[in-house]
């Protein structure tokens, strides 16, 4: 009886007073052999993005199984568990994808948001009410200890089809620890600024007219943090890109 109460223990993590079931599984035979629409195909540092259907929720499945070999056994697995801890940290949050369950070490679920990424946007104009919403979103992500560091490529923001916005891939992120390290603490703090600054960068690009006197001012000072927490959300991906193209030489 101990044991098995001991094993639930050790499935549950109880991540910033929600308890959520970090071993929610799905099988891949539930994925196989049913209609899937494509995002994005996989290939080299790029995962299969999926629209899927489980037990009738739509979701989105992203998988690393078909990127480059290296890439897929090496980092592949990294990203997906980063991605998955941060998801399951968010719980509860609107606005970001819920975690909808495990597949394998290549894959996992989420929930889907209809709407259009902001690089993929035309002829729309954003309003005041969007950004404050996004940074809205943006600071209960940082209360929860995720920040998010990709927030500049414009791929990452959705506008849902309810005009709200959305982000998505956490892939890049920075997880807040349970220290108290003061330095530890002032770095995350850095990269929550970095994410703030990169929302403003998104509303000077696509809504320069929204820009108030206030807000020019802070992208005009520079954020030592800001292409750090860039360069972290990129750095990943850039070594590794590095390493599969020696490897093919
Ligand atoms: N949960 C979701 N709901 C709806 N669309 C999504 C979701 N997750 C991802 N997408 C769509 O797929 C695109 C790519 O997703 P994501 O950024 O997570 O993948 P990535 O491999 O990190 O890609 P990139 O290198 O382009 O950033 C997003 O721009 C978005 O349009
Ligand atoms: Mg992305």
């Amino acid at each position: 009886m101990e044991i098995e109460a001991y094993k639930k223990a050790k499935s549950i993590l109880d991540v910033n007073f929600f308890v959520v079931e970090t071993k929610k599984k799905i099988n891949r035979n539930e994925l196989e052999g049913k209609e899937q629409e494509f995002f994005r195909k996989a290939g080299g540092t790029r995962p299969d993005l999926t629209l899927s259907d489980i037990h009738g929720q739509k979701v989105v499945v992203k998988d690393f199984r078909r990127s480059a070999p290296l890439f897929s056994f090496l980092i592949g697995p990294i990203l997906v568990h980063r991605e998955k801890a941060a998801l399951i940290r968010l719980t509860g949050v609107k606005g970001v994808p819920q975690f909808a369950g495990g597949i394998d070490r290549h894959a996992f679920a989420m929930s889907y948001t209809p709407g259009t990424s902001l690089d993929k946007l035309e002829n729309v104009s954003l309003s005041n009410g969007f950004f404050d919403k996004l940074t809205e979103i943006v600071d209960e992500m940082h209360k929860k200890g995720v920040a998010h560091c990709d927030l500049r490529s414009r791929g990452n923001v959705i506008l849902g089809e309810d005009g709200l916005p959305y982000v998505v891939d956490f892939a890049a992120c920075v997880l807040k620890g349970r220290g108290l390290n003061p330095f530890i603490n002032w770095l995350f703090a850095r990269f929550c600024e970095a994410d703030e600054n990169a929302i403003l960068r998104i509303k000077q690009r696509l809504a320069p007219e929204l820009i108030t006197d206030d807000e020019r001012d802070i992208l005009a000072r520079p954020n030592r943090l800001e292409r750090p927490a860039e360069f972290v959300g990129k750095t990943i991906r850039n070594i590794t890109r590095f390493l599969l193209a020696r490897s093919r030489k």
